[in-house]
């Protein structure tokens, strides 16, 4: 059972929720139409909905397309957070929370519990449920356009953008880059819309470039995603139909890191004909020089150019080390092209699991108590969309364990009251105090975990 705007009290004084007893922090996932709510039309609207006997729920449109939902729950003692129009404040202890959730003043406390929020295909929402943080996805990793001198102009191409997690995708952003050296501005993007899932389009033009191979990578972003900036790779091959087919491979070498266990993102080789006519039987063999058997994988999605050609090692049981292989393309009636593969299988450390701490969804944040390194609790930082600081979470004053404080914006030590900011900097205590420890942190771009050492 459903009820909208239940809270409202009409009171004159813009405050439009009242304390409540609360029964579920976390509702059940249940559905809401936003076109049958006009409070929700407009960007910044907002609704409480009250589903069964869960805790009121405040929902928000945040985008044309986007929406959050919070649980009015106050984390400190649990009454319900009153929603005026200039925030959000707790009639209990006066904890005043931004529009978001964020704890900003009053009784110290956490911020509020974020909601997912799920689109369904007729575009109501699935509200409800633990919120996870969104998972950027291509439905494909490379892009091949084929052209020759006197060819007309290659037809667009399109890559499907989702959202493989949870909540919703927006912000979604774009960047291009050409490879080193080479000609630019041969290739154009259109995206359909700023929030998943959305279609982008590629438009290839040769203009005046000569006969070759042209390479591009089109960095696609998304707010808060939880697998980082996802890359396409592009290629334009100019042909000449009259000379023999040739094999070229996009890479001659890919290196991968990876801590014992651990499985880093798959990487993608483009195997292309340079030369003119069709190049096909395409085979991939693999040979292995240093370290370890058994632990690549080279997968050809087709067997005639232009391929793709996806490579995935495992670290599973390898100890650490160094690990190199070879991977062979060869082809009908051409000469074979051979890539090198390493491997690096760095020490045990702590195997964090991104998508169980949704706060390192967004750069800036901060998990505490992630695990322990050297027998002490660490912290990790999401420092940008690709990398990561961890550290130590005992005080370098007297070895007492620090806490995640101000909504996980900065560390206190409860034992004389040390503050540090989220970079483990120290701020402010009666004791002069150094910076937390820092830790090694070992992180591919796209992988789902980390390590830290
Ligand atoms: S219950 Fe909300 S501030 Fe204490």
């Amino acid at each position: 059972m459903l009820s909208l705007g239940a809270l409202v009290s009409g009171c004159g004084d813009g405050i439009i929720s009242a304390p409540v007893q609360v029964l579920d922090v976390v509702p059940a996932p249940f559905r809401l139409d936003p076109a049958t709510v006009p409070e929700l039309a407009p960007i910044g609207g907002r609704t409480v909905v009250v589903s069964g006997t869960s805790a009121p729920v405040l929902v928000e449109r945040v985008g044309s397309a986007q929406f959050r939902a919070l649980s009015l729950v106050c984390p400190h003692r649990g009454t319900i957070v009153e929603v005026a129009s200039s925030g959000l404040r707790c009639p209990n202890h006066q904890a005043v929370f931004a529009n978001d959730g964020t704890w900003l003043s009053g009784q110290p406390t956490a911020g509020l519990t974020p909601l997912d929020v799920r689109r369904n295909s007729d575009g109501s929402l699935m509200i409800g449920g633990t919120l996870t943080p969104p998972v950027l996805s291509l439905n494909r990793s490379a892009v091949v356009f084929l052209t020759t001198l006197t060819g007309t102009a290659p037809a667009a191409q399109t890559v499907a953008i989702g959202n493989d997690g949870g909540g919703m995708l927006g912000d979604l952003a774009l960047a291009l880059t050409y490879g080193p050296g080479q000609r630019t501005g041969w290739l154009s993007l259109a995206l359909s819309q700023a929030s998943a899932p959305a279609i982008l389009t590629l438009s290839a033009q040769r203009g005046t470039l000569p006969i070759g191979v042209y390479s591009a990578t089109v960095t696609i972003t998304g707010a808060g995603v939880s697998n980082g900036a996802q890359t396409l790779s592009v290629s334009l091959l100019v042909q000449d139909p009259t000379t023999p087919a040739a094999l070229q491979l996009s890479s001659s070498s890919v290196a991968f890191t990876a801590p014992i266990g651990g499985t880093p993102a798959a990487q993608v080789v483009q195997c292309n004909n340079s030369g003119g006519g069709a190049l096909a039987g395409l085979a991939a063999t693999i040979d292995y020089i240093a370290g370890g058997r058994g632990w690549l994988t080279a997968t050809l999605n087709q067997t005639t150019a232009p391929a793709a050609l996806t490579v995935r090692p495992s670290a599973g049981t390898l100890a650490a080390g160094s690990y190199s292989a070879t991977v062979t393309i060869s082809a009908n009636g051409v000469a074979s092209r051979t890539i090198t593969v390493t491997l690096t299988v760095t020490a045990v450390g702590l195997l964090v699991t991104l998508a169980a701490w949704p706060a390192l969804a967004n750069v800036g944040g901060v998990a505490g108590s992630v695990g322990n390194v050297n027998g002490g609790p660490v912290a990790v930082t999401r420092l940008s969309a690709t990398s990561f600081a961890a550290f130590s979470m005992r005080c370098p004053h007297a070895g007492t364990t620090i806490n995640v404080v101000n909504n996980g914006t900065s560390f206190r030590c409860p034992n004389h009251g040390a503050l540090f900011n989220s970079a483990g900097v120290w701020q402010s205590s009666p004791q002069r105090a150094e910076n937390l420890v820092p830790l090694t942190v070992t992180y591919t771009p796209g992988a789902t975990t980390l390590s830290v050492t």
